[in-house]
Formats: C-alpha cells, sequence, structure tokens
C-alpha cells in the first residue's frame, strides 16, 4: 500500500483503480480546459505570510456553515455518477462527512437515490437540484428531500445547458457503462471495481430512473441533458423554488458580482461562487479571482462559500482570507473514493484539516474564525483590470 500524503496522491490511485470513463469524466474541464486549469493555478499565485513567535497552541478550526456546528468549513460538493467512481459512492461519502462532521450533498444526478442515502446514513445531509422541464418531476423530488430530512437544498444555476467536455463525447460516458470492445479491454483491468459494483444494485441515476417521464434510457448523459433539463430557468423560477422548499437554500453556480447581489435580494442563506469546476464556461474566470469582488459586492448579507479548484488545505484558508465563509470540495474527495471508497474520503479529510490547521498555526492564527486577508500575500494584477 503507498503511502498517502497528499490529494494528489489519492488523485493517482483514483486514476489506476476507476474505469477509464468515470476517472476522466471528473478530471475534465469544459473545451480547452483553461478555466479548468486556471482554478487550481490561481490558487498557486496567491502567497502566505510566515509569521512567527505567536502562540500556537489550542487551534481550532471548528466552524458553522449556514449555522450547522461543522469541524471545519468544507462541505461535499454534489458530484454526478459518484456511485460509479466506486459502488455505492454517495452512501459511502454521505458516511466519511457524517463521521468527520461536514456536510455532504447528494447529486439530482447521483446513482443512489436520496432515500438510498437516507436510509444508510441516517443523518441529515444537502440536496442538489437540478431544474428540470419536467415540472412533476421537481416537485416530487423536493419533497422527496424535504421527506428525507435533507437540512438545505442546494439549488445549482449554472448548468441550464451541459458544457462541452470532449472526454466524455469521446469515451461515450454512461451511467452504466455501454459494452464497446474499448470499455471491456479497461474494464478487465479494473476488477476491484468491478466486483464491489457487482454487489450493488445501484447502477443508473437513482433520483431519476422510474421517476421522472422519459427517462427509461438515460444512456447518453449529454443528449438526455439537453433535452430535460430546463433552458427557461430564471430569477422568477428561482424564488418559487424556494418557496416550495420552504427551508435553507443555497444558490449555487454564482461567479458575478449582479447575479451575487440578485441572489441575496432573494433572500437566500448562502451563495456558492463557482464555475462547476471549470466544466461549464471555458473562458470564465476562476473562482479563486472573481471571490473578492462578490464578497465586496454582498457583504454581510448572504453566507459565501466559494468552490472550483480547492486541493489542498492551503486553499481553503486562501479562499477563507479573500471572504469565502466556507468551501465546497469536488475532485479533492472523488479523488479519494476512486481511490478507496470511504476510507478514501476520510483521508482526503483528513488530509484537507492538517494542511489547514498547520498552515494557520505558521501563518500566526490558532482560530479559523480569525484567518482574514492578513495572511495572504496578493500579487498587485491578482484581481486584475478586466474590463
Ligand atoms: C465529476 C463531477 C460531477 C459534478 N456533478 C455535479 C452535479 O451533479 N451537480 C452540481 O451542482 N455540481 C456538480 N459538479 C460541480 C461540483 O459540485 C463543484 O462545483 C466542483 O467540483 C468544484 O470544483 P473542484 O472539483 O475543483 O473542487 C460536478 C463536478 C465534478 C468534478
Amino acid at each position: 500500500m503507498p503511502v498517502i500524503t497528499t490529494i494528489d496522491d489519492l488523485k493517482q490511485m483514483h486514476r489506476r483503480r476507476a474505469p477509464k470513463m468515470f476517472f476522466d469524466y471528473c478530471e475534465s474541464g469544459s473545451w480547452t480546459e483553461q478555466t479548468f486549469r486556471e482554478n487550481t493555478s490561481d490558487f498557486d499565485k496567491l502567497r502566505l505570510r510566515q509569521r512567527i513567535a505567536v502562540d500556537m497552541s489550542d487551534r481550532t478550526l471548528r466552524s458553522t456553515m449556514i449555522g450547522q456546528d461543522v469541524t471545519m468549513p468544507v462541505a461535499l460538493a454534489p458530484v454526478g455518477m459518484t456511485g460509479m467512481q466506486c459502488a455505492d459512492g454517495e452512501i459511502k461519502a454521505a458516511r466519511a462527512a457524517r463521521d468527520f462532521g461536514v456536510p455532504y450533498t447528494l447529486s439530482t444526478m447521483s446513482i443512489c437515490s436520496i432515500e438510498d442515502v437516507a436510509r444508510a446514513t441516517k443523518a441529515p445531509f444537502w440536496f442538489q437540484l437540478y431544474v428540470m422541464r419536467d415540472a412533476e418531476f421537481v416537485d416530487n423530488i423536493i419533497r422527496r428531500a424535504k421527506h428525507a430530512g435533507c437540512d438545505a437544498l442546494v439549488l445549482t444555476l449554472d448548468l441550464q445547458l451541459l458544457g462541452q467536455r470532449h472526454k466524455d463525447l469521446r469515451n461515450g460516458l454512461s451511467a452504466p457503462p455501454k459494452l464497446t470492445p474499448r470499455t471491456v479491454l479497461n474494464l478487465a483491468t479494473k476488477w476491484r471495481w468491478g466486483l464491489e459494483m457487482l454487489q450493488t444494485k445501484n447502477r443508473s441515476f437513482g433520483n431519476i430512473v422510474g421517476h421522472a417521464r422519459s427517462a427509461s434510457d438515460m444512456s447518453s448523459l449529454s443528449s438526455w441533458t439537453a433535452e430535460q433539463f430546463e433552458p427557461k430557468l430564471d430569477w422568477d423560477m428561482v424564488a418559487r423554488l424556494k418557496e416550495k422548499w420552504g427551508g435553507r437554500l443555497i444558490l449555487k453556480g454564482i461567479l458575478d458580482p449582479e447575479d451575487a447581489v440578485r441572489a441575496a435580494d432573494l433572500g437566500c442563506d448562502a451563495i456558492v461562487v463557482s464555475n462547476h469546476g471549470g466544466r461549464q464556461l471555458d473562458g470564465a474566470l476562476s473562482a479563486i479571482r472573481m471571490l473578492p469582488a462578490i464578497v465586496a459586492a454582498v457583504g454581510d448579507r448572504v453566507e459565501v462559500l466559494m468552490d472550483s479548484g480547492i486541493r489542498s488545505g492551503q486553499d481553503i484558508l486562501k479562499a477563507r482570507a479573500l471572504g469565502a465563509h466556507g468551501v465546497m470540495i469536488g475532485r479533492a474527495y472523488i479523488y479519494g473514493l476512486g481511490a478507496m471508497g470511504q476510507a478514501g474520503v476520510t483521508k482526503a479529510l483528513q488530509i484537507l484539516y492538517k494542511e489547514m490547521d498547520l498552515t494557520m498555526a505558521l501563518c500566526g492564527k490558532r482560530d479559523v474564525a480569525d484567518v482574514d486577508r492578513d495572511i495572504l500575500l496578493i500579487p498587485k494584477d491578482f484581481s486584475g483590470d478586466w474590463q
């Protein structure tokens, strides 16, 4: 067993263990992948201030997210087809999050259903909604999420149309995988993945199949999305969904200060500054670059979370220093899941925790609540003069 000390170690193991089609699905951005790359490289441009002779004992990363106590201000982001990275992936990730004391978000496009996850974890989680054209399906899934005790609705607003990801098209991404000669050859080398998959009933989109019209053949995610996702989704519809849900609401996929102000006006509980991990509008600026302008625009009217590009505890502190109250992680935990199932997600959370704790101390802070702009050195052109 190799020694695992970084998120990148988990990624390499994930690459070896999961079928190529699903690893590529995770490790891709849209079109040229410029935004995907910059989400991580922009974090590297920010530097930390080393401080000395500060009492670094009794440190804490404990915080809250939308009023919930958390071990550290990190939530697991919604990730479609998590249950294809390893069998029952959503259940394993949700259990790891529950045991660690951070929120888990289940995607509409999950393999395990809301009910499967609720039954297996016996703990509340957040549910992420994609708005579909089928209004009855949307009403129903909101009802199902309430019934399962989900304590927040994460409404994703940056995917009315699916960003084109070349790798998925070339690989013929589907769940379960279509057995072409190429996939069969690749699956033959992934025996651990295959054995576990044979032992679960969850191999297609659990929230959708049997619940939505025309969902009998979801084999091509891209064509299904094109047919089913609601392109008319606008702020009026968001307001109506807020009423319908009636609970805590997080709006995800905000990358522009004007949209952030609209979201705050609507009275949501939090926004997630995000470009969907570089999977939607290629050419958009990285989320970490857009964060300061959004924080300045909304002030403390709404809790600001961010995601896209977080691969280390240092990145989380940098986001916090630029005004994010907390973050979501996507690939960082999916690598862990693909590498080692539930234990891998726990490992990812432990790595991030340790990196955050040590870095915070070496920056001269003892409480994550005190981490602010003071810990950063920012190059003059970072926020830039984009017109
Ligand atoms: C494989 C994959 C699938 C995703 N599926 C969803 C989804 O179903 N719903 C959603 O709101 N966001 C989805 N996202 C976006 C994540 O919630 C999150 O915004 C993104 O992963 C953050 O970037 P990071 O992976 O660099 O941390 C997905 C991301 C990945 C990598």
